[in-house]
């Protein structure tokens, strides 16, 4: 199957999507969220793939979601539509997948990047949520993600002020997981890609589901929750292929079951 937006790499059980629509600064148009909900869907259901990495270009990871798309729409369209509603199965998907941010990945950008499990980023990334410059607010999750992440303080005068956050700044602040020269960005996050996917894909994806948790719940829930999860675990063959290559002194050899 090919896309018109996106490219897809497969390498062993890393699988690259890099977003392409360069003359909007990969913005994320209806066609763009329907084909990467697409590419998704296929990777999940391809028991060879452990592990997503999601990119952009040099200059934009992306630059939101397409203003020119909803520039002349009107609430009940958008709200009979449920607009963005299909970019929210995004954070709903069970593989990890590790954004690969660089350049701008500004209002729905950002928030694609929210919506993957860590955030790798170029030293010349640039994060922000401009949408009050549009007079709108932000629509795919930015105001709940962004706030989790780095806090109710610097969220807020984020969002009120549209300005961007640099790539320094957003490490310190717990945005991104770590950064890289724009040139090694690529290299590292697939390395860790390959690093997750040569595990237990069983067990990638239950932590995924236990630190999803957080969000919802309380920390003796959120504990419980994790403790049963635990327990499932020694259901598959992984665990015992896992602790038995421990014993043995050799490299684990997992089925992913
Ligand atoms: N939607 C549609 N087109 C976009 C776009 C967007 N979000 N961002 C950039 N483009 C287009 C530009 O219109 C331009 O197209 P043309 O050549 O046809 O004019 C092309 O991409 C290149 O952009 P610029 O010429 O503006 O490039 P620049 O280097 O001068 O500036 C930028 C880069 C600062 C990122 C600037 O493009 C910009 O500010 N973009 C908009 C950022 C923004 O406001 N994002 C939020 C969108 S709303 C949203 O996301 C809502 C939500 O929460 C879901």
């Amino acid at each position: 199957m090919s896309y018109e937006t996106l490219l897809l790499e497969i390498q062993e059980r890393v699988a690259l999507v890099t977003l392409n629509r360069p003359q909007a600064l990969n913005a994320l148009n209806s066609q763009l969220v329907g084909e990467l909900n697409q590419v998704l869907d296929r990777l999940e259901a391809d028991p060879q793939i452990g592990c997503i990495v999601l990119t952009g270009s040099a200059k934009a990871f992306a630059a939101g979601a397409d203003i020119k798309e909803l520039a002349d729409k009107c609430f009940p369209q958008i709200y009979h539509d449920d607009h963005f509603a299909q970019a929210d199965r995004i954070a709903a998907r069970r593989k990890p997948i590790i954004a690969a941010v660089a350049g701008y990945a500004l209002g729905g950008g950002c928030e694609l990047a929210l919506m993957c499990d860590f955030i790798y980023a170029a030293d010349n990334a640039r994060f922000g949520l401009p949408e009050i410059t549009l007079g709108v607010l932000p629509g795919i999750g930015g105001t709940q993600r962004l706030t989790r992440a780095i806090g109710r303080a610097k969220a807020m005068e984020m969002c009120l002020t549209g300005r961007m956050m640099e790539a320094a700044e957003a490490e310190s602040a717990g945005l991104v997981a770590r950064i890289f020269p724009r040139d090694r960005l690529l290299e590292e996050t697939l390395k860790a890609a390959h690093a997750i996917a040569g595990k237990s894909l069983t067990a990638a994806m239950m932590i995924k589901e236990c630190i999803n948790r957080v969000d919802e719940t309380s920390l003796s829930e959120g504990v419980r929750f994790e403790r049963r999860v635990f327990h499932s675990v020694f259901a598959t063959a992984d665990q015992k292929e896992g602790m038995a290559a421990f014993i043995d002194k050799r490299a684990p050899r997992f089925t992913h079951r």
